[in-house]
């Protein structure tokens, strides 16, 4: 498995690649990689000739108060793990390489409205970091299909309208979740909780179900008072919600009572950690 720094060897490699005829499965990631990443890898491998993870963490899809700093990096484990999913290659540029005139002078990529929702209310401009790296690592890698977990529901959302707009021929490929046995999502940012903290967390995927369940088999829903009492359970299992919104999948706009392909979505703080999670339901 090579390891790439620079775009210029990258692309030169993927160049050949191209030119055997074989697809390119791109698995875009900011390292730290756990199973959830690892199956996004291993679905690659299953679809395409050649598989190119990405580590890099991002800059720009940080605000200046998170965690960009602090964001775990376990580089060595990474290539590690991706060696034994035979992984053709990784690119790993530093920032540099990718923001050569520095992170802030950078031109951006937004993608509107969808943006400004939910995480991208708590988090502005996150998403616009997450976009202009995202279409950085699809000019550079002509990739057939790209992976991306369905743990963040928003952000797959946007990438999809993304390739969409701006024509980018690369197929979109939403992962499942993995979880724990408590059910709490597989997230990079679970190593920041300790063991009590990581049996608390449990209650924002409990309380998903629960008002998934509560959807699915009341005749009426009430959606309001659903998602009141939900941030009341997350409240008073000592986490601080941000948001929990039962909304329409395709626009992620708050859900009526005509919709029939819902998703809800929850984000909430325990102690600094900020955790999101997500559930979709099909009514009939
Ligand atoms: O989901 C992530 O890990 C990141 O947002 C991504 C897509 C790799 C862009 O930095």
């Amino acid at each position: 498995m090579h390891i790439y720094q620079t775009i210029a060897d990258l692309r030169q490699a993927l160049q050949l690649v191209k030119d055997d005829g074989l697809s390119i499965g791109l698995v875009p990631t900011m390292g730290n990689l756990h199973k959830g990443h690892l199956s996004l890898a291993r679905l690659a491998r299953e679809q395409c000739d050649f598989v190119l993870a990405t580590i890099f963490v991002n800059p720009t899809q940080f605000g200046p108060n998170e965690d960009f700093q602090n964001y775990p990096r376990s580089f060595d484990d990474d290539i590690a793990a991706l060696k034994l999913i035979n992984c053709d290659a990784v690119f790993a540029p530093n920032i540099e390489e990718l923001y050569p005139q520095g992170p802030k002078l950078e031109t951006l990529v937004s993608v509107p409205n969808i943006s400004k929702l939910l995480c991208g209310a708590s988090r502005p401009g996150h998403f616009d970091g997450v976009c202009t790296i995202v279409t950085k690592l699809f000019n550079i890698c002509p990739a057939n299909k790209a992976y991306f977990g369905e743990k963040d529901y928003q952000q797959l959302a946007i990438i999809r309208k993304l390739v969409h707009d701006l024509n980018i021929p690369i197929e979109i490929i939403g992962v499942p979740t993995l979880r724990n046995t408590s059910g709490l999502a597989l997230s990079s940012r679970n190593n920041y909780l300790n063991a009590e903290q990581l049996k608390q967390a449990a209650v924002l995927y409990k309380t998903l179900q629960l008002t998934a369940d509560s959807i699915k088999l009341d005749k009426n829903p009430n959606y309001s008072e659903l998602e009141e009492a939900a941030l009341e359970n997350i409240s008073s299992a000592g986490l601080k919600p941000d948001y929990f919104s039962i909304c329409d999948a395709p626009s992620l706009f708050p859900a009526t009572v005509n919709d029939k392909d819902l998703v809800i979505l929850a984000a909430a703080y325990l102690g600094n950690t900020r955790l999101i999670d997500n559930i979709s339901i099909k009514l009939a």
